[in-house]
């Protein structure tokens, strides 16, 4: 790989002291890290060099408490550069310009990571514009960013307008750190390396698809960014409307970047428009009351730090979207994410429909047959398990043991990581990727404006009605009645991906 310099904005932040060293320490480590890069902060501090490595190790310290390798470590330390700014100021930029003309240890292949408030883009680029930095003369220019990318369809296309004024789309890299998860990106081979289940996979044997966020953690410090957000731009226009597509598309003609994203775009084009008057049997918010979590009391939404009081900004939404295409007309793909619910947990759950016959009689008792009439049998379910757990199950009926011609319904588990195969962070990947120039698991544009069209009526009249939110308790599985979104009576909420997992109460919800 040619040599590259990664200059991250906000280097002292977050995101960057939570993932981005870590994982690009990790890469260090594993020995992927590309032998010319070198990582360039950009910060407000006036530290040295060696400052900055100290604050560094200290990050990293802090990540991986059971301790650091020391030859990677030493390594990885070797690429780190400082560069003392302010985002404000031209003369910061003029000086990092200055930098790279002068410093020939600093390679002209440049990655601009804005690990920033969004707020902040349009000025830094306008400032790196000006000072000739995304001129793509002496080398490539990339930008990174994250999401929210925008803040609905509007704000979307002038943060869009900002950067086209700098650089083409080919430059630009929107992260959505949920297409770095080995799983997610385990769809697209399990679904088009498999012959199998394509000829099932279309609205003639699917009855339901369901995609699962859940979190027990509820803001924490977050409150000014979540406040103006709420769950529906924070995890639901994102992350879950990636996994839907990957779950909807029709098979790329080729593997590369603009083939798949195509076939992306493509799913949310299809995607039935929600119009303000259907938001209600559509969409579902709720907020987190003060509730048990892991044996604690949690507080409830309003009582965390920074809430406005009063505040109607959901931390659960839950939506029901149909793909009005050939393959998906008529399928309900629910999803749902909620802070501060009974478990951590992400999940695609794809329930197939009935035998059209039915020749056996299940074995009875058991919690998943709720909805069902006693003598139907369970359908057949396949389970996509994103985190914790890493799996992939279907769930099939067997004969039950003995003379009766009873069944029961087992789980084939196709899990596919082994246990020495380590789990790498999302970003891991996704840094390569940038330097390596791969676009394939970031989203262009038109994915997220497309995105926003389809939960925009929802955010405009969930904005309109400010004076009652329902609410959950901290510890529950989210507030009760968004049953009503269901197309029908047997169809409720899959919580685990166990077959004796413990759906109780999933009719109450
Ligand atoms: C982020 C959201 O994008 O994703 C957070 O802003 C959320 O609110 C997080 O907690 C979830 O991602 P992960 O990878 O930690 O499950």
């Amino acid at each position: 790989m040619e040599a590259s310099t990664l200059v991250i904005f906000g280097a002292t932040g977050n995101l960057s002291r939570i993932k981005l060293m870590p994982a690009l320490y990790s890469l260090e480590a594993d020995g992927r890290l590309p032998d010319g890069l070198v990582i360039l902060a950009f910060g407000r501090r006036p530290w040295s060099r060696e400052q900055w490595v100290a604050e560094v190790t200290a990050m990293l310290q802090e990540k991986y408490p059971a301790g650091l390798n020391q030859a990677a470590c030493q390594r990885f330390c070797q690429r780190l550069q400082y560069a003392h700014g302010d985002l404000t100021s031209p003369e910061s930029f003029q000086e990092l310009r200055r930098r790279f003309d002068g410093d020939a240890a600093l390679p002209n292949n440049i990655a601009f990571y804005l690990a920033i408030r969004p707020a902040e883009f349009g000025s830094v680029m306008d400032s790196l514009g000006e000072v000739g930095l995304l001129r793509e003369d002496n080398g490539w220019r990339r930008i990174v960013i994250e999401k929210p990318f925008g803040y609905d369809l509007l704000s979307a296309q002038s943060l869009q307008q900002g950067f086209t004024r700098h650089v083409q789309e080919h430059q630009i890299y929107r992260i959505d750190h949920y297409l770095g998860k080995g799983t997610v990106q385990n769809i697209l081979v399990f679904r088009f390396a498999n012959l199998l289940l394509e000829p099932l996979w279309n609205r003639n044997y699917i009855d339901h698809v369901q995609i699962t966020h859940s979190e027990t953690h509820g803001i924490g410090s977050r409150a000014d960014y979540y406040e103006g957000a709420g769950a529906l731009r924070d995890m639901l226009q994102s992350h879950l409307m990636q996994l839907l597509t990957l779950v909807a598309m029709e098979p790329p003609a080729l593997m590369d970047a603009e083939s798949l994203r195509d076939e992306k775009v493509k799913v949310l084009k299809s995607i039935r428009p929600i119009t303000q008057g259907a938001v209600h049997a559509h969409a579902f918010r709720g907020q987190y009351s003060r509730g048990m979590v892991d044996g604690k009391t949690a507080l409830g939404y309003l009582e965390e730090e920074n809430v406005a009081p009063g505040s109607t900004t959901e931390s659960y939404a839950a939506l029901k979207l149909y793909v009005d295409n050939w393959r998906w007309r008529g399928v309900p793909f629910y999803m749902r994410t909620g802070k501060r619910l009974a478990e951590n947990s992400s999940a695609i759950c794809i329930r197939f429909k009935e035998p059209p016959h039915h020749l056996f009689r299940a074995s009875t008792h058991h919690h998943l047959f709720r909805n069902t009439p006693f003598e139907r049998l369970l359908p057949n379910w396949l389970l996509i398990g994103i985190q914790p757990n890493e799996c992939l199950k279907m769930e099939i009926q067997v004969k039950v043991p003995g003379t009766d011609m009873q069944t029961r319904l087992i789980s084939l588990d196709a899990s596919y990581r082994s246990g020495d195969e380590k789990i790498g962070d999302a970003y891991e990947d996704l840094l390569l990727d940038v330097l390596e120039g791969d676009h394939s698991l970031f989203l262009r544009y038109d994915e997220v404006e497309w995105a926003w069209r389809i939960v925009d009526p929802v955010l405009k009249v969930w904005s309109m009605e400010r004076e009652f939110i329902n609410t959950y308790q901290a510890g529950s599985w989210g507030p009760r009645g968004t049953y009503r979104m269901f197309d029908r009576d047997d169809q409720f909420w899959r919580h685990s991906l166990q077959i004796d997992g413990s759906d109780v109460g999933a009719e109450a919800y």
